[in-house]
């Protein structure tokens, strides 16, 4: 879902007139501009720009300094590029179970646990938050760091603050799925300064360009940047977030009034339904049988939905489709990290999560656009009503 306007255009047009594309050329760079705004709207102290949410991932984990000898620990159902950024940090990601609301479950995060372990990566799948209480009071616990993953989720909020504000930093992307996008692109916010100093520098080449207040701590980097086009677009994209949030939210508002009481759905459970920015209305029924008639039902009634998961499928957004990760494929020959003497062995298989695939085996899930019209959503509710009364 994304919608590109006028005020884009003209946003670019500005950008090549002035001819300085690279962030760190004109006066009053976009990019600047766009992270003062990020700041301003997230309320966080500090802000980057980057060129994609796996950048921003990578980013935060090295800000963080997560490395050699480190676990971290992630959910099973978030695009692979989660536990990538982790094996990319040359630390080894731990795969936890999801609970009913498809985000990371706060019991098995503390069963996976070890001596090992530094951070939790929680991600609000599809525009839905976690349940950062349980996680934060896990993390105080065990005094390990949050890093949210909150590429699907920008603008969400849980119990009135941003996603993305609750943990130590916070990763966004704008590639052209997303709620607002510059087509690629990325955010990582941070209120603490040495971990803001450290993303600026990591993406950056080591802070080839900017000014650091930490200079003595400067180390190799990478180049993450976003370009001024990109910055220009950003700034016009979040005045339109809220408001596309808020036209979803009225939607989804509606089509859960209009099915609240259809026997054998149950909806996916929101922490904060305030908070929720999902672009999709998501519901279980009671097995993955039944979740793949209903879904032959719905296209008959001229809505495509069906189970989110079906085993083989091959999707990456599912830890099973994670191949390279569950085959512990490194870019390095000696199979680095897992092959460092400090873990022990780490083992992963297609079945070590069945909470998980029983969740999204039995999860059906339907697209809500902002501008959803009610006879478009009562096509919807009636056919989701008539699909259960055919399948119960
Ligand atoms: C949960 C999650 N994390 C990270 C990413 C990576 O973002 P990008 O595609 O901008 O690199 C995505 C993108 O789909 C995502 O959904």
């Amino acid at each position: 879902m994304y919608y590109i306007g006028a005020e884009e255009q003209q946003a670019v047009l500005k950008v090549l007139e002035k001819g300085d594309l690279c962030r760190y050329g004109p006066e009053d760079s976009t990019v600047s501009n766009f992270e003062r705004d990020v700041e301003e709207k997230f309320n966080t102290k500090h802000a980057l720009a980057t060129n994609g949410g796996t950048s921003s991932l990578i980013v935060g984990l090295y800000a963080a300094g997560i490395g050699l000898g480190d676990e971290v620990i992630v959910p099973a159902y978030t695009w692979v590029a989660t536990p990538a950024s982790v094996v990319i940090a040359n630390a080894v990601p731990v795969i936890a179970e999801i609970d009913n609301s498809l985000t990371i479950d706060p019991e098995d995060i503390e069963a996976k646990i070890t001596p090992r372990t530094r951070a939790i990566m929680p991600v609000h799948m599809i525009g839905v938050p976690s349940n950062m209480s349980a996680i934060k009071a896990i993390a105080d616990k065990h005094n390990l760091l949050v890093i949210e993953d909150s590429a699907q989720a920008i603008g969400a909020s849980y119990k009135g603050k941003r996603l993305g504000t609750h943990g130590h930093i916070g990763c966004f992307s704008l590639q052209q799925s997303k709620i607002i996008t510059t087509g690629e692109g990325g955010i990582v916010i941070a209120d603490d300064q040495q971990y803001a100093d450290r993303a600026r520098m990591i993406h950056d080449g080591g802070n080839l360009w900017g000014i650091s207040a930490h200079s003595d701590a400067f180390f190799p980097g990478m180049n993450f940047r976003m370009d001024e086009m990109r910055g220009a677009i950003a700034s016009v994209q979040l005045t339109r977030l809220d408001g596309f949030i808020e036209n979803m939210r009225i939607r989804k508002r509606k089509l859960r009034q209009a099915i609240t009481d259809v026997d054998g759905i149950e909806l996916r459970k929101l922490h904060d339904e305030e908070g929720d920015a999902a672009t999709t209305m998501v519901f279980l029924l009671p097995t993955p049988d039944l979740a793949s008639k209903f879904g032959e039902r719905m296209s008959e009634y001229g809505v495509g939905a069906g189970p989110m998961y079906s085993h083989g499928n091959g999707d990456k957004h599912v830890y099973p489709g994670w191949e390279y990760i569950l085959r512990k494929k490194t870019y390095h020959p000696n199979g680095l990290p897992y092959s460092h003497p400090s873990y022990g062995k780490i083992e992963y298989s297609d079945r070590m999560c069945p909470k998980t695939l029983d969740y999204l085996g039995r999860a059906i899930c339907i697209g809500v656009h902002p501008e959803m019209t009610d006879e478009g959503i009562e096509k919807v509710s009636t056919a989701i009503c008539s699909a259960a009364n055919d399948i119960f």
